[in-house]
């Protein structure tokens, strides 16, 4: 058989092929044999080449129009196919549509970036620190020396020699006043860890720290600025009260507790009869500070304070275990 014929039949057997198939799969498999790189069509068409000079023009017309009427009858094939694959399987318009899952924030970080606006508003700027801290910020430089027991408080968790996860933000207190002069208005959120695991303390917690150095700011300035977060953050009559207490980092320190969020104020077994929840450690920053960090403490002054933003949570939604933020469950979160 000759080029010429050989073009013919299989052009022919093309068509038939492209013609009685049914099956997408199938066709595919016909388009490579008759078309493909190495098809059965290419090559004859390939094959003109090497013909004499004189058939070349007949032969190569022939082969021209055997591949593009192999090329329309599969493109005829494709089309039929996918329009009965279309009405089908791959597209049924009379189902309902599918509706995307929508993300939301976790309480946690919602709750922090509220604290954080709330003292944005008040005038300080938020700053953050690292979570792996060094002995000398998360202690030394805090006023706790070596082998105090007030470091016992402190349930920490080292990770290296004089290096550990920091159990409470208020290193970023001397990181930030390393880094700047006074005025200082700063809140800096984030992660802190401490060995502990009960149903309101989780390993891992949240603080936002609050620093403040300037001149002339006494203690009515950190009350002020504590009831405005509390009135801003609970509700508008919601008071604060300060009891004395203890932080090697502040002179004189100070506790500070809400009015209870369940009663108000005239006990119940929330806040055990005391009508007061604890929300925050506080004080006015100590002196000794100051020499860490090259301030003078005869021009400034400064207020600082702890806020457990696990606990500020807990308080607002009235949540029962501090697990619940940590499970993941979906049911508990979507309710935020
Ligand atoms: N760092 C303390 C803690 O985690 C909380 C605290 C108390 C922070 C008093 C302060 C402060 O800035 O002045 O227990």
């Amino acid at each position: 058989m000759g080029l010429l014929e050989n073009i013919a039949v299989v052009g022919q057997a093309a068509l038939d092929a492209f013609d009685q198939v049914n099956e997408a799969q199938e066709l595919e498999k016909i388009r490579v044999e008759y078309l493909g790189a190495k098809g059965r069509l290419t090559e004859l068409s390939r094959a003109v080449g090497s013909l004499p000079p004189a058939e070349r023009p007949q032969a190569g017309q022939a082969a021209n129009q055997a591949l593009k009427a192999a090329k329309q009858a599969y493109q005829t094939a494709q089309t039929k196919l996918g329009a009965t694959k279309t009405q089908g399987v791959a597209l049924d318009v009379t189902l309902p549509g599918r509706r995307h899952q929508l993300g939301r924030e976790h309480l946690i970080s919602r709750t922090m970036t509220e604290i954080c606006g709330i003292f944005e508003r008040l005038g300080f700027t938020v700053v953050e620190g690292p979570e792996v801290e060094t002995d000398y910020y998360n202690f030394e430089a805090l006023n706790f020396p070596a082998d105090h027991p007030s470091r016992d408080m402190q349930e920490s968790l080292f990770v290296g020699d004089k290096l550990l996860l920091r159990t409470h933000t208020s290193p970023v207190q001397i990181r930030t006043m390393e880094k700047q002069k006074p005025p200082v208005w700063i809140v800096a959120p984030g992660k802190t860890y401490r060995r502990d695991d009960d149903i309101t303390h989780s390993p891992m917690f949240h603080q936002v720290e609050g620093l403040v150095v300037d001149k002339g700011i006494s203690m009515a300035d950190l009350k002020g600025v504590l009831s405005a977060f509390a009135t801003a953050f609970f509700s508008p009559d919601t008071a604060i009260r300060l009891r004395p207490s203890f932080f090697p980092f502040t002179e004189p320190s100070a506790e500070v507790d809400i009015a209870c969020v369940l009663c108000g104020g005239k006990g119940c077994r929330l806040c055990k009869g005391s009508g007061w929840l604890e929300l925050l450690g506080s004080g006015m920053v100590d002196p000794a500070l100051y020499n860490f960090v090259g301030y003078d403490p005869r021009e400034v002054s400064g207020f600082a304070f702890g806020l457990g933003v696990d606990r500020a949570a807990m308080l607002k939604y009235g949540l029962a275990n501090i697990r619940h933020l940590y499970e993941s469950d979906l049911r508990f979160l979507e309710q935020f």
